[in-house]
């Protein structure tokens, strides 16, 4: 089924719905279909059936509206993880932004620490705040979805039934630590040959200079459950990383986002809250007067992913060490289904934002 469609999308949409739109034109042409008609058709052929899992975390939070509102995205389910909070705070402000977004679809809670289990979890408050939406949570509290909203499954299980149902159909993007993909993997490993892809933001490879966040040599995501990781790329499935080498080049500006308040109902008031403790962070890191687009640029792949560069190659995480949590490539490998954005188009990336606030 077709949601509405922004009238903004009608007749324009990204390059390659363009691009398919063009090649589709002949067929529609000879059954006597309008451009409205059109449009609407090739979204439908070209939309993704999505699961997302999340640590929502203030990135997750752009990405999951970019889910919520986009054409070619349909979303399935929600899973939840720990990470930039604990899973409970993760899970509690999945349910708030799905209440904020309009969204119903179900929200499975997940892990909440990583396969092999650490003697102290420690999250990121100084990042993404105590209640891991930079103290802006309370904005969302009262459209939360209820808690009895939250489905009985595991997120590990979720994912494995809806994969089962759909098999070859289905994007799953995670953008926290990969402990739910890994148990999932776990319990039924033939899920890996019936995702359609698996979109990953996580993990550095050093391009332009990009190395770490967590540590100078790891990203927060995989290092926070390495052996989910490696797991998860050791897997025979369609992997794209998107790490910090694309999404560190993806800088929303103060100005881009403080032109996001009072549109989209809430929405835009609240993203500029979320992201204001999330811009000091940054600000006092590294000076880039924005926020870097983590989460939302692996959602930008699945809908745009001509906006984006792709090396092939096997690709390897540190498990202990100094350089826990590091990942690299080995693009001398051939026939691998690993593949790892090394270049980027920011521009398009920043233009979807733009599209879906309307
Ligand atoms: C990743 O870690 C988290 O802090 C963000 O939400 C993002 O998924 C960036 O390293
Ligand atoms: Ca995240």
């Amino acid at each position: 089924m077709l949601r509405s469609i922004p009238s903004t999308w009608r007749g324009s949409a990204s390059n390659n719905l363009t691009v398919e739109m063009t090649e589709q034109k002949g067929n529609m042409e000879a059954v006597g279909m309008q451009d409205a008609e059109r449009s609407a058709a090739a979204i439908a052929v070209n939309r993704s059936q999505v699961i997302f899992d999340t640590d929502p975390g203030v990135d997750d939070a752009m990405a999951l509206y970019l889910l919520a509102r986009h054409p070619l995205i349909d979303l399935l389910a929600v899973t939840t993880v720990y990470g930039n909070a604990s899973i409970a705070t993760t899970t509690r402000n999945a349910l708030a932004l799905c209440g904020l977004y309009g969204l119903t679809m179900p929200v499975a809670a997940g892990a909440a620490g990583p396969v092999q289990a650490l003697a102290e979890e420690r999250f990121p408050s100084h990042v993404h705040g105590l209640d891991g939406m930079g103290g802006a949570a309370g904005l969302a509290a009262a459209v939360a979805l209820p808690d009895s909203h939250l489905d009985v499954r595991p997120a590990w299980q979720l994912i494995c039934e809806l994969v089962n149902a759909a098999p070859g159909e289905i994007t799953l993007i995670a953008v926290g630590p990969l402990t739910n993909l890994a148990l999932a993997l776990q319990h039924d490993p033939s899920i890996a040959g019936k995702l359609r892809q698996v979109v990953v933001m996580g993990g550095a490879f050093g391009i332009k200079g990009h190395c770490g966040n967590i540590t100078a040599l790891a990203e927060a995501n995989i290092f926070c459950d390495p052996q989910a990781a490696a797991l998860v790329f050791g897997a025979p499935w369609p992997v794209v990383i998107v790490g910090l080498d694309v999404t560190q080049e993806v800088v929303m500006t103060e100005a881009y986002l403080a032109k996001l308040q009072g549109r989209g109902g809430l929405v835009g008031d609240f993203l500029w809250q979320a992201t204001r403790h999330y811009q000091d962070f940054y600000d006092s890191r590294d000076a880039i007067k924005g926020i870097y687009s983590h989460d939302a640029s692996a959602v930008a792949f699945a809908i745009e992913p001509s906006a984006f560069d792709l090396r092939a190659g096997a690709v390897q995480v540190r498990l202990d060490g100094a350089a826990r949590g590091q990942t690299t490539q080995d693009s001398q490998q051939a026939g691998q289904t690993q593949q790892v954005c090394v270049g980027v188009r920011p521009d398009r990336v920043l233009a979807l934002f733009e599209q879906i606030f309307d």
